[in-house]
């Protein structure tokens, strides 16, 4: 499973790049809300950190405005990726902007046979919402596993990037479940490398260190 980072936040997008850990960005209305910057200074900015798929989202709710919004994104740079909503109106400009060699990813799912409909349209990803799932007491993990089997059955190429992740747990259940990508929010990203052991076991190694015969 490769791992992209989910936010808008350069310096956080910075130091998880400085890591090597991550090849891709993915970003939403909400996510470039919150820091407070134009739009594409933000993911023109993005484009210059990360060699890899950077999801820039549409806010069209008709598949006309949101391939205009999309063939003026991908101006940007070669490496943007459409976000598109899984709606009818989304699907029709799935199939447009695929036809044109314009990469997507359909976010906001939430649902197998949504899925299945995106990748039909020709999405190269699927975006479907973990914890937003979890949230209303359905159990979001089952989804991803049960779109990474359909989409085996039927060798569908289309990525499956888990989404909406909360915790670490998340992350190694979406690698265990068959994503091909996670998407992880830095804080989540930051607590994936903890591990009370490692930190006892350094303190150890260094206390030791000091009888070593200089
Ligand atoms: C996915 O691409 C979205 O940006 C994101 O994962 C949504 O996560 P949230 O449910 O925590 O807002």
């Amino acid at each position: 499973m490769k791992i992209f980072i989910d936010t808008a936040n350069v310096n956080d997008i910075k130091e998880a790049e400085e890591m090597g850990v991550i090849c891709g960005v993915t970003t939403n209305p909400s996510l470039i809300a919150k820091e407070g910057r134009d739009f594409k200074e933000v993911v023109t900015e993005i484009t210059n950190i990360v060699d890899g798929p950077i999801s820039a989202e549409v806010i069209s709710l008709e598949s006309k405005g949101m391939i205009e919004e999309a063939r003026e994104l991908v101006t940007i740079h070669k490496n943007i990726v459409i976000k598109i909503p899984m709606t009818i109106e989304g699907l029709k400009a799935v199939k447009i902007l695929t036809a044109e060699g314009i990469k997507t990813n359909v976010t906001l799912i939430f649902s197998a046979t949504q899925a299945l409909l995106a990748a039909r349209a020709g999405a190269t990803y699927v975006s479907p919402f973990i914890g937003r799932l979890d949230d209303i007491d359905t159990v979001g993990m089952d989804l991803v596993e049960e779109i990474a089997e359909i989409f085996s059955i039927h060798n569908i190429n289309t990525e499956i990037i888990a989404a909406s992740i909360r915790s670490p747990l998340h992350a190694s259940q979406a690698a265990l479940a068959g994503a091909d990508i996670a998407t992880i929010p830095y804080k989540v990203l930051i607590q994936m490398t903890k591990h009370p052991l490692t930190d006892i076991g350094i303190e150890r190694f260094l206390n030791d260190w000091k009888n070593v015969p200089k």
